[in-house]
């Protein structure tokens, strides 16, 4: 990763070590009989660990050019040599959540609300209207990804894939003045794609799975502003919805993985659409986040966020594992998300 400053770079005795042994890599199957042809296979659809076997089935691995089904059960036997299949301890498991970090979105009420910011292995979907600052969060969150912040997170690189055209780098500058910090560093350690399609969407992802092991533990949050845009395009009508929201699925169940194999934090933001239902039943908002009950299960933290007065912004707990469903307001300025001036 680029330095940002020198005082930024200062690394924690033994963190890196920590990331490195975070995931086995792929090429441990060697050892195992595995011949490289096939891990190059494996590599190309973006499993680079061996967790990301365990991760995968046996019907999409026999998908894979090349693969037959003999030699996927070669893998798999191979691959659970080197893993354990199954269980840990609550003990065990708890010495695995001390990984976990959170990015801070740049307003401490917000951070509040979400139990200190943005958390890695998860995924984080911000949801509202136009206008609501989905955008200007996740420009925010490019920032504030770099900085070091509290136990022991060093900071790291991005990546963000939009599907609107409206990432723009000139706000990546104005933020890293408010933090103090080099444009160019700033931007250096961002990676854009922009995508064009739904699938051109999940293609893309199979780059960043292999960009995330390439350069280990040095990545540390992945933005797609915004997931559903595509697929709204891609698929139209009542006829295709079924095939969209399986799709949709895919996709999804690809980003947690990705966020629990490399320890990274995924946020995604989303669009709203008018509930038919709701005149009906006399909901109170009668605006609901589109995705489905596939996307609500997927994310794991869900965010709201509605318009307030001028730039303030209220955002709202929707669904989480571990927070209250409490609100925050915070405000959109020229350096990013803030707290709102009392
Ligand atoms: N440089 C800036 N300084 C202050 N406020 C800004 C700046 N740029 C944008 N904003 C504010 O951010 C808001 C737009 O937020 P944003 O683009 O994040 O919305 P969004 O939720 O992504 O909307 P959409 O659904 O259309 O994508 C506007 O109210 C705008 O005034
Ligand atoms: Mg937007």
């Amino acid at each position: 990763m680029k330095a940002l400053e020198d005082q930024v770079v200062q690394e924690e005795p033994g963190y890196q070590d920590d990331e490195e042994s975070f995931f086995q890599d792929i090429d441990l199957l060697q050892k195992h009989g595995i011949n490289v042809a096939d891990i190059k296979k494996l590599k190309s659809v973006g499993i680079c660990t061996v967790k990301g076997i365990q991760m995968t089935t046996r019907r999409a691995l026999c998908n894979v050019k090349g693969l037959s089904e003999a030699k996927v059960d070669k893998i798999k036997e191979a691959a659970n040599k080197l893993i354990e299949p199954g269980f840990l301890t609550a003990f065990e498991y708890s010495e695995k959540r001390k990984m976990v970090f959170h990015i801070t979105t740049g307003s401490q009420e917000f951070d509040k609300l979400l139990g200190g910011g943005i958390e890695s292995m998860a995924i984080t979907e911000a949801f509202g209207e136009f206008r609501t600052g989905k955008t200007q969060l996740s420009h925010t969150l490019c920032v504030t990804a770099q900085l070091p912040g509290p136990d022991g997170y060093t900071g790291g690189k991005i990546i963000f894939i939009d599907t609107e055209n409206t990432f723009r780098p000139d706000r990546l500058r104005d933020i890293a003045d408010r933090f103090n910090v080099d444009h160019d560093a700033v931007l250096d350690n961002v990676l854009y794609a922009r995508a064009y399609t739904s699938e051109h969407q999940m293609e893309l992802l199979d780059y960043v799975a292999a960009k995330f092991h390439e350069e280990a533990g040095i990545f540390k949050l992945l933005i797609i502003d915004s997931i559903m845009a595509l697929f709204r395009v891609d698929f139209s009508g009542r006829g295709e919805l079924a095939e969209r929201q399986q799709k949709l699925a895919q996709m999804l169940s690809r980003l947690q993985k990705i966020s629990e194999e490399y320890n990274v934090a995924v946020f995604v933001t989303n669009q709203m659409t008018a509930d038919p239902g709701a005149t009906m039943t006399f909901q109170a908002d009668p605006k609901k986040p589109i995705g489905g009950h596939i996307l609500a299960h997927a994310s794991t933290t869900r965010i709201s966020l509605r318009k307030g007065r001028g730039e303030l912004r209220i955002a709202k707990i929707y669904d989480s594992p571990e927070m209250p469903e409490n609100e925050a307001t915070f405000a959109i300025t020229a350096g990013g998300i803030g707290d709102a001036k009392e």
